[in-house]
């Protein structure tokens, strides 16, 4: 088989980049380890920026997200019983959107299939070969039967715990870790949101996130330790110690349920640098991990991608390699700087084991500031709303 881009992963960096490099002309094979179904059935975050929006609207995706999508102006803060709004339309001028990432996932998919461009699920033991060369290509097993696909290019768009990041050499890579002492107890309930906006909640007893997927169907998180099981956390422990995190005006009106999911994340950030070697490119999670507080995940995998289809589209078009040449730094550039704004946004509103007095006023400091300065209510909603790609 032979194909101009071999994309590995059909996640969210993978599909939308497949789909904006056929709009192109560009032809692509997606190798997925899982099952469609699988993928479609993970929960994520469901915070769009403007540029992800702007992107799907470009790859002609972006249909259902206009008439689903909830466009939130501004987001609220709580600290014990203290509650403010950001405003971001009135800051920056853009909103954001609400819209579930596995949504975008499934609109993406039902794109590809429309296009007829091949994806190859449960392709098992996938390997690059000689990505540092001018023939790369990449092989896998298939119902017992080994593929092998010469291609241009590689696209690493397989997330944390796939092969690209690790076929670049270690002594070319530079890793760069911070490992949260905490994580996020999860729970999805068919109940009406408490607010029409998130409520990022930070209290002496800990962090609480209330988000929403639709009118019916909320998500809600708690900061909780690493050692705690989600068996530990019944509903209705959880929704008591969800009370107890938010101001009290809003715990009144919360509507509580059951679960139709629960699960428990660990928080890290993380970088790979470069996000390129030889023919090798990679996108989205197989690069960076941030702290889902500031719902950069799936935002900065946009850029990625906008990034690199840019490039290739350039070299194909007879533009020559700078876009590609110039791919990892420009993404980079972005990258961390969504870093700094989760590792800042979770430092500011979550309770550290052995947290000193004096750290503590400073996260107080830094709460009065941001509610009561517009110069800093801006700073934060301009990186909330996403910096300009
Ligand atoms: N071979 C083929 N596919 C693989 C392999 C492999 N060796 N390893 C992983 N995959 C697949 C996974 O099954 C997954 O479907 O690659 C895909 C990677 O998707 P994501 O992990 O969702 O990463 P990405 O597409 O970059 O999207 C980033 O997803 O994890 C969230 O918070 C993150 O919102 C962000 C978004
Ligand atoms: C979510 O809805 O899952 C969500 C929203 C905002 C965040 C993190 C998660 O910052």
């Amino acid at each position: 088989m032979r194909t101009q881009v071999a994309i590995i992963g059909g996640g969210p960096s993978g599909l939308l980049l497949g789909r904006l490099l056929h709009r192109r002309g560009i032809n692509t094979v997606i190798l997925e380890r899982r099952s469609k179904a699988h993928v479609l059935g993970r929960i994520r975050a469901g915070v769009l920026e403007r540029g992800l929006v702007a992107l799907l609207t470009e790859a002609g995706v972006s249909e259902r997200l206009m008439r689903e999508g909830l466009r939130h102006d501004g987001t609220l803060l709580s600290f014990d019983d203290t509650m403010f709004r950001v405003d971001f339309v009135g800051a920056t001028g853009h909103a954001v959107t609400v819209y579930g990432q596995t949504e975008v996932t499934r609109d993406l998919y039902d794109a590809r299939e429309a296009d007829g461009a091949p994806t190859l699920f449960e392709a098992e033991d996938v390997a690059i070969h000689d990505a540092d060369s001018d023939t790369p290509f990449v092989t896998c097993t298939r119902g017992g039967e080994t593929l092998r696909i010469e291609c241009d290019f590689i696209a690493g768009c397989d997330g944390f715990h796939g092969v690209s990041r690790t076929t670049i050499p270690a002594d070319r890579r530079r890793e760069f870790e911070k490992v949260y002492p905490f994580g996020w107890l999860g729970i999805l309930s068919e109940t009406p949101p408490v607010n029409d906006e998130l409520i990022y909640a930070s209290s002496e007893r800990g962090f609480a996130l209330c988000s929403m997927r639709n009118a019916n169907l909320s998500r809600y998180y708690l900061q909780c330790s690493l050692e705690e099981r989600v068996e530990d956390w019944s509903d209705e422990a959880f929704w008591e110690e969800l009370k107890r995190r938010m101001p009290a005006d809003q715990a009144k009106r919360l509507v509580t349920g059951p679960s139709v999911e629960k699960s428990i994340a660990p928080l890290r950030s993380f970088v790979s640098e470069p996000m390129r070697w030889g023919r090798l490119f990679l996108c989205g999670d197989a690069a960076h991990i941030v702290p889902p507080t500031g719902a950069k995940g799936l935002n900065l995998a946009a850029s990625d991608v906008h990034y690199l289809h840019e490039g290739l589209a350039d070299h194909y078009a007879g533009r020559g390699m700078d876009g590609l040449d110039a791919y990892s730094a420009r993404a980079l550039s972005r990258v961390w700087k969504a870093e700094r704004f989760s590792w800042w946004f979770t430092t500011l509103t979550h309770r550290f084991p052995g947290q000193t007095g004096f750290d503590r006023r400073m996260q107080e400091a830094e709460i009065d500031l941001l509610r009561t300065n517009a110069a800093a209510q801006a700073a934060m909603a301009e990186n909330y709303v996403g910096l300009p790609y």
